[in-house]
């Protein structure tokens, strides 16, 4: 309505204003703002300025019911909506967005593909890699909120020149008995004790870059052990992916390229990039600021730059994607600052549609994590210590629950998913086991708990919702604030998808936690006076709705008791 009213009178059409509407944080400054700097810029003169004259614009007609009043400050043009209105607005939208709140649609969907999780084949699967998996499959759901068509694309580790130490280990020391009982485990061992034994041993070195050799130029046994290990793999992944709810259209690890790297290399060279080093060809990058990279050895076996450059092209021949997002750690950086510029220099204009997006490390607060073997924490573990202290404070909380067993292991996803997005991707997360699984922090069990609150209040309700209930009636000042998280909802949304942030998802549902919290506390519901209780219900079946909403975007599971 904001828009409707100010469009005309800008000159604009709603939709070009449509994605810069705002919500200010502080509720002194209204309900929605218009920020007028990039429009100074083309009117030339002060934001502030714009804002002033357009406010006089806009107020020189008399104003619908719906704008209280409007004021001009700092640059924005800032719309107070008529309390009665706005409730009724956002509320009634909860009620008639089938889960959707929020959401948008488009005709032409833009088409997002997502790289995410590609975990390495024979090597267990790290705490950094959940990163990416979360933070990867949360972005593909915003995305898909936000009305784009994605592909949700898994990079998997399975080539390079690790393959060929794997076999070379697996011929000198390893059985199928041993990979039957515990594939990635196995495997694992064998490549620690590959890079042991490789210092007093050098023939083991060259045994690994002829098996690699072997590999890369077909050979029959080579690639038959290759296909074992990736197999074996792929099996044991399969279980993790389930329990983190994650699902995949393509599993395109880095082999899959291999065939069209004589043709990225034929352009490179006709490009005139390609330059011969002592032991390897590379590409100068040092004119643009980056360091040399690496695109074939020596003897010819292929790199993992090189293979990174083929699955672009491939990929944007595939699905001509608007947009591709690497979801991999930040010290990654400067090999896709490098894939991007080589890209570049080779003409893929597309390459401005290629965006690493990075994230810190996972550190273990209190008592640490103790790692199975070398300095890599495996996921399963995690998982595995999580759930059994969710089950202990379940236990301890409500004895006589049913399925407590589901619950814990609910609680416990909760709580690692929810820590892992607890602030922003860049920043380094420290998991603290006591803190995580918190019921009272800004924790993923918080907000389950909090959830259970509205199920079990709509249970004791015991009717259906009355989406016509008379919303006049929420005018306290907890009722308010309530109501004006919910209304944020969708401009978090927007924004999360705009900076790629699932966090902000999170801390919206941190702060819609807590103001349900406190009207939870202040008021009484289920039987306050007749009227006011349908309005309150109303209140409180949005509020569920938001925070499966929310939570969903985040891959936490939701609940109904605990
Ligand atoms: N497998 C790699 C690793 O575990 C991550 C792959 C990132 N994606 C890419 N296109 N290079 O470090």
């Amino acid at each position: 309505m904001v828009l409707d009213l100010v469009a005309p009178v800008l000159g604009r059409t709603p939709e070009d204003l449509e994605p810069l509407i705002e919500i200010p944080p502080d509720l002194n400054k209204g309900d929605r703002a218009l920020p007028c700097f990039r429009f100074a810029k083309e009117e030339k003169c002060s934001p502030q300025e714009l804002a002033t004259r357009w406010k006089k614009a806009i107020c020189s007609k008399r104003l619908p019911e719906e704008i209280e009043r409007i004021e001009a400050a700092g640059g924005y043009l800032n719309f107070f909506i008529t309390k009665r209105i706005l409730t009724a607005e956002v509320l009634q939208g909860i009620y008639a967005s089938q889960g959707k709140y929020g959401f948008e649609k488009r005709k032409k969907p833009p088409v997002a593909v997502i790289e995410f999780s590609s975990p390495n084949i024979a090597k267990p699967f790290s705490i950094g890699h959940l990163r990416s998996t979360n933070i990867g499959a949360a972005l593909a759901r915003i995305f898909e909120a936000r009305g784009w068509r994605v592909i949700r694309m898994n990079h998997l580790g399975d080539w390079g020149t690790q393959f060929g130490k794997l076999m070379a280990a697996y011929r000198r020391w390893g059985n199928a008995e041993m990979l039957r009982e515990d594939a990635i485990l196995n495997l694992y061992k064998l490549y620690v004790r590959f890079h042991e034994e490789e210092v007093s041993d050098p023939t083991l070195i060259e045994e690994a870059r002829d098996w690699f050799s072997r590999l890369e130029s077909g050979d029959a046994e080579a690639k038959e052990l290759w296909q074992w290990f990736r197999d074996l793999t792929l099996a044991e992944l399969k279980p993790l992916y389930d329990r983190l709810s994650v699902e995949f259209d393509y599993l395109w690890g880095e082999s899959f390229y291999i065939d069209k790297l004589p043709t990225v290399l034929k352009e490179l060279e006709t490009k005139g990039l390609l330059k011969e080093s002592d032991d390897a060809t590379v590409i100068d990058l040092e004119p643009h600021g980056l360091p040399t990279a690496l695109v074939q050895k020596s003897d010819e076996s292929s790199l993992y730059l090189t293979r990174d450059l083929a699955a672009a092209i491939i990929r944007f021949r595939q699905f001509a994607f608007d947009r591709m997002i690497y979801v991999v750690g930040s010290p990654q950086r400067l090999h896709f600052q490098q894939v991007f510029k080589v890209l570049e220099l080779l003409g893929h204009e597309w390459v401005s549609r290629c965006e690493h997006v990075p994230f810190g490390h996972i550190s273990f607060g209190d008592e640490g994590m103790s790692t199975r073997k070398g300095n890599v924490v495996f996921l399963a573990d995690v998982l595995d210590r999580a759930e059994q202290m969710a089950r202990k404070i379940v236990e301890e909380k409500n004895p006589n629950l049913e399925e407590k067993e589901a619950v814990a292991k609910d609680v416990a996803l909760a709580a690692i998913l929810f820590a892992d997005l607890s602030a922003k991707r860049v920043k380094d997360v420290r998991f603290s086991w006591e803190e995580m699984l918190s019921f009272d922090g800004e924790t993923g069990p918080y907000l389950q708990y909090t959830l259970v609150r509205t199920e079990s209040l709509i249970r004791k309700y015991d009717r259906p919702i009355d989406g016509k209930a008379n919303t006049d009636l929420l005018s306290t000042s907890e009722e308010s604030a309530l109501i004006r998280e919910l209304s944020l909802f969708p401009v978090v949304l927007r924004r999360s998808e705009y900076e790629r942030e699932p966090f902000l998802i999170g801390q919206q549902m941190i702060s819609l936690a807590r103001q349900f919290n406190r009207f939870y506390a202040a008021h009484r519901i289920v039987d306050a006076p007749e009227g006011t209780n349908h309005a309150r219900m109303l209140l409180v079946s949005a509020v569920r709705e938001v925070l499966i909403t929310g939570l969903k975007l985040l891959g936490i599971p939701t609940l109904k008791r605990m």
